[in-house]
């Protein structure tokens, strides 16, 4: 699966942008705030129907104008598909394939698959452990139903048992049998939850492992783990133990929404302790075996956004990188950098087929080869 052809009209700093790309490899290269990125934004919206960056649609409309067109032509085996993606002023976002438009943006999700890695994916070792679970979660659910079902129904058992500790709180009394219903219940979905990650994070580790090795030539060991909040124990065993604690804070101490993934790096802790290069190709090895993940439950090698990953790494790593990237496991990829000549030299040098566009004030040109 590749995108074919992209047209823009009137998205962020891009009055009008039309480009037909490789099936391989494609650059998008020029200053700051040429538009770089914005490309990759576009791309975004085609699959994900939304932008990577702004969740606010009409954010994304170039200012001063009243409505933006995002089109994209998809080839997948040998298929060609267009996907529309309009949006007015105060109006709703309309979304069409081949010309039909959808009644839920969730139909569209998923069929045209794609990674993003872009330096906010640093949020991952700087952020709180929330985004730590969303990031986990994330990849489970776009395989896993079950585990998404099992997840919401968590969230809701949770609240309400948030709920019931802060109203016997507010009230000063307490009564057991009411929240062992609510505890039964979380007991019950927060195992599987337990269960289905651990399992997950059994497959994905090795994956992790053998990109960041790849990456680095294996000049240093990473590590990741699940950091478990009930410990040794069993979830019940925890949830009684940590009752008084619960209805002093009056919210749920323990359970899969207070775990974590812990990252180190030849033993020490990621955050603290790696160096810049290190933890990008810490974040790099994680997304890419996400992505290899995705590749797998969807049959289709995803498409590849990389942004800014030059910055940090040192040629060496890129050089594999791209080396990477360029094999036939991985399909189409779009990478922005402000140096036309590094990239251009280090594709023609390993003779990538690629397509170079140049960057300048919301317009990309493409340089011929
Ligand atoms: N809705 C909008 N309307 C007009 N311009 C916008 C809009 N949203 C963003 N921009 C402009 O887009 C430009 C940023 O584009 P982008 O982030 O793609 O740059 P870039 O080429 O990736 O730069 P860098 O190398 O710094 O990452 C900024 O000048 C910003 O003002
Ligand atoms: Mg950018």
């Amino acid at each position: 699966m590749y995108l074919k052809q992209l047209s823009i009209i009137n998205f962020k700093n891009y009055a009008e942008f039309e480009g037909q790309f490789s099936k391989k490899i494609n650059c998008f290269v020029g200053n700051n705030g040429m538009g770089k990125t914005n490309l990759l934004d576009a791309i975004h919206y085609l699959s994900f129907c939304k932008s990577f960056f702004n969740s606010i649609d009409s954010q994304n409309i170039k200012h001063n104008e009243g409505f933006f067109v995002l089109q994209g032509n998809f080839e997948k085996s040998g298929e060609h598909t267009e996907v529309y993606c309009g949006l007015k002023r105060n109006q709703k976002k309309i979304f069409k394939k081949n010309k039909k438009e959808y009644e839920r943006l969730s139909e569209h999700i998923g069929q045209f698959p794609l990674v993003m890695i872009s330096p906010s994916d640093a949020d991952l070792i700087n952020g709180s452990s929330d985004i730590r679970r969303r990031f986990l979660d994330g990849i489970i659910s776009q395989y896993d139903k079950v585990y998404l079902d099992k997840l919401i129904s968590y969230t809701h058992v949770l609240k309400q048992r948030n709920a019931l500790l802060k109203q016997f709180y507010e009230s000063r009394t307490f009564d057991s049998e009411t929240i062992e219903i609510w505890d039964d219940q979380l007991i019950n979905y927060g195992r599987s939850i337990l269960e289905i990650r651990l399992q997950f994070l059994k497959h994905f580790i090795p994956l992790f492992n053998s990109y960041y090795q790849f990456i680095s030539e294996s000049k240093e060991e990473v590590a990741l783990h699940y950091e478990n909040s009930l410990g040794e124990k069993d979830f019940k065993t925890a949830i009684i133990t940590s009752l008084a604690r619960d209805r002093a804070v009056h919210y749920t101490t323990v359970g899969p929404h207070k775990d974590d993934l812990e990252f180190t790096l030849d033993g020490f802790s990621l955050k603290k302790f790696a160096s810049q290069g290190q933890q990008k190709s810490y974040l790099l090895a994680l997304k890419l075996a996400q992505f290899e993940f995705i590749k797998e439950q969807k049959n289709t090698k995803p498409l590849l956004l990389l942004d800014d990953v030059y910055d940090k790494l040192d040629e060496e790593r890129f050089t594999k990188l791209l080396e990477m990237v360029s094999s036939d496991s991985f399909g189409q990829v779009f990478i922005t950098d402000t140096h036309p000549e590094r990239i251009e030299h280090l594709l023609n040098k390993k003779q990538i087929e690629n397509k170079i566009f140049i960057v300048g004030q919301g317009s990309a040109k493409l340089i011929e080869t």
